[in-house]
């Protein structure tokens, strides 16, 4: 069948999605799949209705390719697509709602405070306590992220928020190890720890840097088995499937807090889901195919 690779469209994560997509492209096309570049939920519209397509890589990354329109749009015309449906899309792809979940289900999250539109940011972080970070609700790749460590350090933080028209929260910010959990199909990956050269794991770090170390598996043990049984918890109770990347820290005193799933996650070269999956002797082709074949009846 003719596959679409859905990548690139307009948000904050274009330049990533459209690194990802090329690679998840090369990779399918080696292995004699009739793989297609498709940029943006609009244009793969047109092509769906069109019958251009009959299963769709999803690897467009935030807005309506991971929130749960994309995934709507696809299941009423019955065209099979990659990762999480609408409700584990719509519901990760917002932090707040996603910690409310978690916070529910007896998962451990660290403590938040939402912020409408015009929240004192002052009285928010003197009720959680410094340091905390500020994020958009429905942002990835940390764009938008602010780490605070003290009243003086909130003005940009609240410059940002009087500007962003979106939904921010306010988080308490976690001492400790930073770890992510990829998970493809039932199983939890290894765990990989991840050490940026500079104070945390920001955009840069993420995409531009060569010096954030990335150990895999991360822990060792029972704190390995328990953060995988943990992540494999938190993506079942925000209703996802298929493949995805389980964020969690591990606080010093409190142990391990989820801090969010994507579920679309990057297939960069730089990017987390390839590495763990590779500990694995999964190669980079071998784990696409594998994030397709799940679509397969
Ligand atoms: N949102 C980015 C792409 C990630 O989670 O990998
Ligand atoms: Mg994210």
């Amino acid at each position: 069948g003719r596959v679409a690779v859905l990548l690139g469209g307009p948000g904050s994560e274009r330049e990533v999605s459209l690194d990802s997509g090329r690679g998840v492209l090369d990779a399918l096309r080696a292995r004699g799949i009739d793989a297609q570049p498709v940029d943006g939920v609009p244009a793969l519209a047109e092509a769906i209705v069109a019958g251009r397509f009959d299963r769709v890589f999803n690897i467009l990354h935030g807005g309506d390719g991971e929130n749960g329109v994309l995934q709507g749009l696809l299941q009423a015309f019955g065209v099979p697509c990659t990762g999480s449906g609408v409700l584990g899309s719509a519901l990760t792809m917002d932090k707040i709602r996603t910690k409310q979940v978690w916070a529910s289900a007896g998962l451990p999250t660290p403590r938040f405070e939402r912020l409408p539109r015009g929240a004192d940011l002052r009285a928010a972080a003197a009720a959680l306590g410094y340091p905390v970070f500020v994020k958009p609700a429905c942002e990835g790749s940390s764009v938008g992220v602010f780490r605070v460590l003290n009243e003086a350090a909130l003005a940009p933080a609240i410059e940002f928020a009087a500007a962003y028209d979106g939904e921010l929260l306010m988080e308490q910010m976690v001492r400790g190890d930073e770890l992510t959990v990829g998970i493809l199909g039932d199983v939890a990956l290894p765990s990989i720890r991840i050490v940026p050269a500079g104070e945390w794991y920001d955009y840069h770090a993420k995409y531009v840097a060569d010096d954030t170390q990335y150990l895999c598996p991360g822990l060792t043990g029972d704190a390995e088995a328990e953060i995988a049984a943990l992540a494999l918890a938190a993506f079942r109770a925000a209703g996802c499937h298929g493949w995805g990347r389980v964020d969690v820290m591990r606080d010093v005193e409190r142990g391990f807090q989820l801090i969010e799933i994507n579920t679309a996650p990057g297939m960069t070269s730089h990017s987390l889901v390839p590495k763990a999956a590779a500990q694995l002797g999964i190669d980079y082709a071998d784990l696409c195919w594998r994030v397709l074949e799940a679509t397969l009846p």
